[in-house]
């Protein structure tokens, strides 16, 4: 408990007025998805307005609790653009797991972007399956991305066509992944690289890891 001076009000004021602002862009969050056609879980929280766009006849599904941190006052760590998901094609889709956190992220499938439950996804990450523009020779196909469950990318990462990162596994700030990333390992630098494992894991970690070795596959999800 705060003592009550100059301070605790500035404070208080600050979680109020924060509150607020996500009841705000909760309501408009809402609104968003149910006109771009998002299935969208219980319990999601919006600070700012984040971005849909579906293309016709493409899947958008984001699952429960998750938070889209959208406004420089969401994320004190520096949100320079709203969180904005998208798909390119009429084939393409997005899921996104539960509680997972945005802040000024960006995901656009052209083909198919998945993500587990618990991702972090720090401020103004990039996660895309393209290298968009398709009509230009110089791009590559699109391929999937899939980030397993309780992976924490950092701030600035960049996730790039064909990647899996693993459960559990934590991207440096300002990563550029190309390749795959194995489960339980920080990684990080452009291009990311394995820098070292990680011992601590999360209950959901573990029972992802129990199901891994219960099939046969360890480290990161199959292609
Ligand atoms: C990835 C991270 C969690 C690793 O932290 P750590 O376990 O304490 O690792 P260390 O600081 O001991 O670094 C280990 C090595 O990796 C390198 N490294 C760490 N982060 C790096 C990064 N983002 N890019 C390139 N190299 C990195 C270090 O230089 C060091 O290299 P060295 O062994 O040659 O000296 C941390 O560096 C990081 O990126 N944190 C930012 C998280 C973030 O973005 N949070 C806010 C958004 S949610």
């Amino acid at each position: 408990m705060f003592p009550l001076n100059a301070d605790s009000f500035r404070h208080g004021f600050y979680v109020i007025g924060r509150r607020g602002h996500f009841l705000w862009g909760t309501f408009w969050g809402y609104l968003r998805c149910a006109w771009w056609g998002v299935q969208l879980g219980h319990g999601c929280r919006f600070h700012g307005r984040a971005r849909f766009r579906r293309y016709p006849g493409s899947r958008v599904t984001i699952g429960e609790k998750c938070t889209f941190l959208s406004s420089p006052q969401g994320n004190l760590i520096g949100v320079n653009r709203p969180c904005m998901i998208s798909t390119m094609t009429s084939r393409a889709q997005v899921q996104l797991g539960n509680a997972c956190g945005f802040s000024g992220t960006v995901i656009a499938a052209f083909k198919q972007v998945v993500l587990g439950d618990e991702v972090i996804c720090g401020a103004n990450t990039l996660i895309t399956d393209s290298d968009w523009h398709p009509e230009d020779p110089r791009s590559g196909l699109p391929l999937p991305v899939i980030i397993g469950n309780h992976v924490w990318l950092g701030v600035n990462a960049t996730i790039l066509k064909g990647v899996r990162v693993g459960d559990n596994s934590v991207i440096g700030a300002c990563s550029v992944v190309t390749h795959d990333i194995p489960a339980d390992v920080i990684a990080a630098g452009n291009p990311c690289k394995v820098i070292k494992p990680l011992e601590i894991t999360s209950p959901l970690a573990e029972s992802a890891r129990g199901l891994r070795l219960a099939l046969g596959a360890g480290g990161a999800p199959r292609r």
